[in-house]
């Protein structure tokens, strides 16, 4: 399909970058909200604009208190609609991340460790990719838990730039295979192949399924994979377009499901760490939306 993620279109990929990167930035803008379930015109507004620009927004509001109708009511303000029934969220499809016991402590988001650079539900079939995330601070840990994030498709630019075969290979329909989960003898989920970088068919936007883990993921055996790997890990540890933040009380992330990588932290049973996870079926604002989005 021609367009801006086609190798062989370098012209719509041109136009594409150089306005993608007229919108890139190195520095975190918070937008102040009221009432995330409840929002004005113009915060609404901002959100999805900063969104349409960098696939991100970051929020500060006064919500403070346990409410897990505040990121279901917030996503629905901005057309997010079908959650993922992860298996380990609660009933609601909402996600309580705290460092928790039983089967949960299993999964590293339930535990204080760190986890490196992924985006969401890589995990998963094609057929419930994960399109955005939000994430919203109840309680931050007594030390730690800084967030990093980086723009999926600025992750693409810099790859694509370096050499367009590191594309290539990432995008791949084999290139990443993480293997069945089985719990005792049952299969809880089959095998997962598919490509890194992957063009939606319905709406023409990248989407990027990745985790940097070392262990139990296949990725294909050959030297431009493995050159290509290399290459994201290290733009992941030192491009200026990462944004480090820590999420306070009543602070979140609204976002593309764009890469994303949190430090470990330390809490107490008076601080116990807790953010509310939602992921979404549905992305927060088209591409299209790009060129009305400009400042
Ligand atoms: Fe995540």
């Amino acid at each position: 399909m021609p367009g801006p993620f086609d190798l062989e279109d370098v012209q719509a990929y041109r136009e594409w970058r150089e306005e993608k990167l007229s919108f890139a930035a190195t520095r975190i803008e918070v937008i102040e909200l009221g009432n995330p379930r409840n929002l004005r015109t113009s915060e609404r507004e901002a959100l999805l604009a900063s969104c349409a620009r960098t696939n991100t927004a970051i929020y500060r509001s006064p919500i403070t208190h346990e409410d897990k109708s505040l990121p279901r009511l917030l996503g629905l303000q901005l057309g997010l609609e079908r959650l993922d029934g992860n298996y380990l969220a609660d009933d609601d499809g909402i996600s309580s991340i705290t460092p928790g016991a039983g089967t949960r402590g299993e999964f590293i988001p339930y535990t204080d460790r760190a986890i490196g650079w992924h985006t969401d539900g890589y995990y998963n079939p094609a057929s419930r990719r994960i399109r955005a995330m939000t994430l919203h601070c109840v309680r931050a840990a007594e030390e730690g838990g800084e967030s990093a994030l980086m723009d999926h498709e600025l992750a693409y630019i810099l790859l694509r730039d370096e050499d367009p075969e590191f594309v290539r290979a990432l995008s791949a329909p084999e290139v990443m295979t993480i293997p069945p989960r089985l719990e005792g003898e049952a299969l809880a989920r089959p095998a997962e192949t598919g490509p890194v970088f992957s063009v939606d068919e319905r709406e023409g936007v990248l989407h990027m399924r990745y985790t940097a883990r070392g262990v139990n993921i296949a990725w294909k055996d050959d030297e431009p994979t493995r050159a290509a790997r290399a290459a994201l890990e290290r733009l992941l540890s030192e491009s200026p377009y990462v944004v480090r933040l820590r999420l306070e009380p009543g602070m979140g992330i609204v976002c593309n499901n764009v890469l994303h990588a949190r430090t470990a932290f330390r809490d107490t049973p008076q601080r116990r760490r807790l953010l509310y996870r939602a992921r979404y079926y549905d992305r927060i604002a088209a591409r299209a939306e790009l060129k009305s989005a400009a400042r």
